[in-house]
């Protein structure tokens, strides 16, 4: 009898997993809604696994994958970062991880957008004050004022997929835009932006004419309304370029004291210590988070200092929280189905068994051509 393909996942992904059920594979599935220990995941892998699925809460690291070298034949990860997974160790013991990339860009960048719209115009203290019943009288600018987002600057800091989904949204509000990219500069993607822009303007849309470039960090800081954050996680040795803490004392105090942060990335792109202290002196207007350098965000975070609570705006990682992009089975519309479907590719040896060519493999330098 041959033996059965053996799966773990470290989290209920949904009726996707019904795919490897009726596959006849060998499921195990951690109970909880939190993330299992590491000793677990340890033990499991070294039973011998042939495939874990795995979310952003799981420390994937070199002993995970020393675990794994001679049976672990493949790690999916439901979601675009991988900061959890260590590259360098999943090369070292030539073991193939998949991402979810693409599957949830536009509901990243809608929710980056509508969180600006959130701080921009107050929504939260101004609902607070109607539930706090203190909506005395209907009033021009009492007792506060938002702004506007039409019009205004935004500085998009990564233009990977979910940058360049932001910025095509930020276009439909007639926002001019200066982009930053540390790494990777997509000019004809701006260049058409630009051309889109500029018909609006021809054909009477909007009244003024609106553009876009890339530019600088230090411009594109100090001279937006909005900042938005679209940079993966990268350490210290990671990369050329890494952008741990990319927003810090120095970046926050190059922004107008007008200015808005808001960060669905990842959460140690931001010294968090920093942007509290930049809220609570007012160096900057406002923040909106979705990710944090500890998730959950601990209770003694100074996020939470109620005097900067009118002002900063705090989600639970949530931006790729919608129903089809977290849950379809559908590998071309939900994580889960293309998590599912990425460790079904190496495990059963498609696309020729090229690890090279399997479109949801993020590690491929790592399994050269096949001859
Ligand atoms: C979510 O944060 C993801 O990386 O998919």
């Amino acid at each position: 009898m041959s033996q059965r393909v053996r799966v773990f996942a470290t989290c209920d992904i949904g009726d996707s997993l019904n795919i490897l059920r009726s596959k006849g594979y060998d499921l195990e599935v951690y109970p909880h809604p939190e993330a299992p220990p590491k000793s677990l995941i340890i033990e499991r892998v070294k039973s011998g696994i042939d495939g874990m699925i795995t979310t952003l809460r799981d420390s994937i690291d070199a002993e995970v994958f020393e675990a794994g070298k001679d049976t672990l034949r493949v790690v999916a990860q439901i979601a675009v970062g991988f900061d959890n997974i260590s590259r360098a160790d999943a090369n070292r013991f030539k073991i193939p991880f998949t991402h979810t990339a693409d599957v949830l860009t536009e509901a990243t960048a809608e929710f980056a957008f509508f969180l600006m719209g959130v701080l921009a115009r107050k929504m939260w203290p101004a609902e607070d004050l109607l539930r706090d019943n203190r909506w005395g009288y209907w009033h021009p600018y009492l007792p506060f004022l938002g702004d506007e987002v039409t019009g205004k600057t935004i500085a998009i800091i990564g233009t990977g997929r979910i940058g360049l989904a932001m910025i095509k949204k930020c276009s439909g509000f007639d926002m001019n835009m200066l982009c930053f990219d540390p790494a990777y500069e997509n000019h004809e993607y701006i260049k058409a932006i630009q051309e889109i822009n500029n018909l609006r303007h021809q054909r009477g849309m909007c009244r003024e004419k609106t553009w876009i470039r890339y530019t600088s960090l230090q411009e594109a800081l100090g001279n937006s309304d909005y900042i938005s954050l679209h940079v993966p996680l990268l350490r210290e040795g990671e990369s050329k370029t890494p952008t741990y803490h990319l927003i810090n004392e120095t970046t926050l105090r190059m922004m107008k004291p007008s200015a808005m942060l808001i960060n669905t990335s990842r959460g140690p792109v931001v010294d968090e210590n920093a942007l509290a202290r930049a809220l609570r002196e007012n160096w900057i207007a406002g923040a909106a988070l979705d990710v944090y350098e500890k998730e959950p965000l601990p209770a003694d975070s100074p996020l939470r200092d109620p005097a900067i609570a009118d002002r900063c705006r705090l989600l639970p990682h949530f931006a790729s929280a919608s129903r089809i992009t977290r849950l379809s089975s559908d590998p071309d519309k939900g994580m889960a189905g293309r998590c599912v479907q990425g460790l079904i590719d190496v495990l059963e040896g498609n696309y020729g068994g090229d690890i090279t060519q399997m479109p949801y493999v993020v590690n491929k330098e790592a399994f050269g051509t096949r001859s």
